[in-house]
């Protein structure tokens, strides 16, 4: 029997009606594939704004009709025993390439099969490439999470880093990288929906990529060169705000180039020396031991005092080649400690700097009490500035309202760009490594505890990472050098 090309389709047909796996399929994408099509072609002209809709295609549709063919495809071939069906079955097909007179069904056939799937390759890879682009978007990361991305998001717009996307510092290139994260991203996906996620997100990130694939493919830390001046703005908490500064010459250095040695605060990055550490605790605070290999291959271990009883109680042993990360811990979820926070609001004048105790009074406000709503801060913090404000300095208040409302603002601006109490983010939650405040960040090893077996330890001397050339002065003369009287 010779079978013309317009069986084909028929067969198929036939084939679906009687395959209720096939039917399911074929109903799902011929429901699906308009929306889908129409969807995918907008995003990739005009681009969807919300991610929320964008999630709905590319989590949604796209599954559904990638599903709706493997439906197809197993109804037709795999769904054995039914002899109406037998043109897709894989017996069928075995019988006719034993039988010559047969090859002109199977070919028509075979160009049936390619034609489909060629359709659907095509439409599949244009999805997974507008996809592959939604789910690296910042829009993905930072707002379809909603509630457990808010602190991260809003610290990250703040930033220096803040057009720099997400994946890049996250996740950087290569496939093995990309998958990877879609495992923990379908991971924490899940945490969202099923509400598991802690609060605050746990801090460090221990499956973060080397800096080498990330930060190193913008940063090369061994063209940097000398020192940099840094002047730190700060206010004290008497009645004028005295406006003093804290200069310092930090030794930056770099980690070696050409002429150049490595030297200074880069000098931990250079490859030829390499340190290695072992932390004792998750957050990598408590740092038992301390290796460094140098360029010619020795290698130094400097142990803390307490390295065997702290190595012994351990909470989470980890070991851990030094990179960029740990100091530059928060190089884009920027969270200041609320002195700070303060001070460059009031630098900025969003807090007005000629209210008398203002910065004493925002100071006590912000840290009167972990406050458990963004709300509750807000309403805290208006009625405690209000009432000092009434009682204190009743001519200011009686005169001049509107400056106290703009206190009132910059305060809470200060609160609500660091602290997120829906997420468990206080004050300090999130600490930077990239000094000394509290005893961390360098002091972490360099704290004259880590000792060699030589008897060196690792330096705490002042001027090691830096020259202090001023401390809270209110005109410093080194400033007057630098930048002449005016
Ligand atoms: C410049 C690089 C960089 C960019 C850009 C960046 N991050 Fe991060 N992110 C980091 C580093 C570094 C850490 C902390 C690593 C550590 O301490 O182990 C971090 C930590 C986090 C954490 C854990 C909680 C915390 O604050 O420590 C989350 C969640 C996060 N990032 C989400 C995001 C999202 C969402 C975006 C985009 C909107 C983003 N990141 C963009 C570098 C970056
Ligand atoms: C895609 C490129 C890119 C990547 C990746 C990147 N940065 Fe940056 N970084 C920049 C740019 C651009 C600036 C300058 C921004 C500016 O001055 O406004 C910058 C600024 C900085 C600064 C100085 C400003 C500041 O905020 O203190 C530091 C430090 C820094 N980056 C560290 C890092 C670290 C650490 C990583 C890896 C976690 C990283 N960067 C990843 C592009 C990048
Ligand atoms: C030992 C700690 C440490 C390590 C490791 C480290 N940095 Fe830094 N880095 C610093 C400090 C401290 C500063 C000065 C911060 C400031 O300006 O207040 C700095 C400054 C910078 C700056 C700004 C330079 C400028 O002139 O303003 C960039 C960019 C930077 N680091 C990138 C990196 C990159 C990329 C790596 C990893 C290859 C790295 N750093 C490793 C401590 C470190
Ligand atoms: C994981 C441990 C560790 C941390 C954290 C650390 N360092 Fe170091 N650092 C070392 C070791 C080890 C040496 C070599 C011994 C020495 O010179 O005292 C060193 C040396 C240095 C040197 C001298 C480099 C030279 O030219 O010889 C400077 C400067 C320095 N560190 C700055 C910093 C700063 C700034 C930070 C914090 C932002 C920091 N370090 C954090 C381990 C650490
Ligand atoms: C291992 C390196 C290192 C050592 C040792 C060190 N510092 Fe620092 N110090 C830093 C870094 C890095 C910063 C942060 C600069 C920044 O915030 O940009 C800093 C900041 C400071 C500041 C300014 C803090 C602020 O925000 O106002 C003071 C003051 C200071 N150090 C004093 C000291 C004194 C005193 C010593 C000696 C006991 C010392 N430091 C030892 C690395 C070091």
């Amino acid at each position: 029997m010779a079978t013309t090309l317009s069986d084909i389709p028929k067969a198929f047909l036939k084939g679906i009606a009687h395959s209720r796996i096939a039917l399911l399929g074929a109903m799902a994408v011929t429901v699906i594939f308009p929306f889908l099509l129409g969807a995918i072609a907008y995003d990739l002209i005009f681009h969807i704004p919300n991610p929320y809709v964008a999630g709905a295609v590319y989590m949604i549709l796209g599954p559904g009709f990638i599903g709706g063919l493997v439906l197809i495809f197993v109804g037709l071939f795999f769904a054995r025993g039914r002899e109406e069906v037998r043109l897709f079955t894989l017996a069928y097909f075995r019988d006719k390439l034993a039988d010559e007179s047969g090859f002109d069904k199977i070919r028509k056939l075979v160009f049936l099969g390619v034609f489909l799937t060629c359709i659907n390759l095509f439409v599949v890879s244009v999805m997974a490439y507008s996809a592959y682009h939604y789910m690296e978007s910042n829009a993905f990361c930072g707002e379809v999470c909603h509630v457990p991305m808010t602190p991260e998001y809003t610290a990250y717009q703040n930033s220096s880093h803040s057009r720099v996307n997400c994946v890049e510092c996250h996740i950087g290139g290569g496939a093995s990288w990309f998958v990877k994260s879609k495992i923990s991203g379908a991971r924490q996906l899940y945490a969202v929906v099923a509400d598991t996620f802690t609060r605050p997100i746990e801090t460090p990130v221990h499956g973060l990529r080397p800096a080498r694939d990330t930060c190193e493919q913008c940063h090369r830390p061994e063209k940097f060169l000398g020192d940099k001046l840094v002047i730190k703005d700060k206010f004290l908490d008497d009645e004028q705000n005295t406006h003093v500064k804290t200069v310092l010459l930090l030794k930056i250095g770099s980690a070696g180039d050409k002429a150049a040695d490595s030297h200074g605060i880069h000098w931990h990055v250079a490859p030829e020396n390499q340190i290695t550490y072992k932390a004792a605790d998750w957050k990598r605070t408590i740092i038992p031991e301390v290796s460094q290999r140098t360029a010619d291959g020795q290698v130094i271990v400097y142990r803390s005092g307490e390295a065997d009883e702290q190595l012994a109680e351990a909470s989470h042993l980890q070991e851990r080649v030094m990179d960029c990360m740990d100091c530059h811990n928060r190089p884009s979820h920027v969270y200041l400690s609320a002195d700070k926070a303060v001070d460059g609001k009031l630098l900025t004048n969003e807090i007005p700097r000629d209210l008398p105790y203002i910065k004493k009074q925002a100071m006590a406000v912000v840290t009167e009490s972990e406050y458990t709503t963004g709300e509750e801060a807000r309403t805290a913090i208006a009625n405690g500035l209000t009432e000092f404000y009434k009682q204190n300095y009743a001519d200011i208040y009686d005169n001049d309202r509107p400056k106290v409302a703009q206190v009132i603002e910059g305060v809470q601006a200060a609160y609500q760009e660091n602290v997120f109490p829906e997420m468990g983010v206080q004050w300090d939650t999130y600490a930077s490594h990239l000094g000394h405040a509290n005893e961390m960040g360098c002091f972490r090893c360099h704290n004259e505890e880590h000792e060699a077996e030589n008897g060196d330890v690792i330096s705490m001397d002042c001027d090691t990472c830096h020259t202090i050339l001023a401390e809270e002065e209110e005109d410093p003369e080194i400033l007057k050098t630098l930048l002449g009287d005016d």
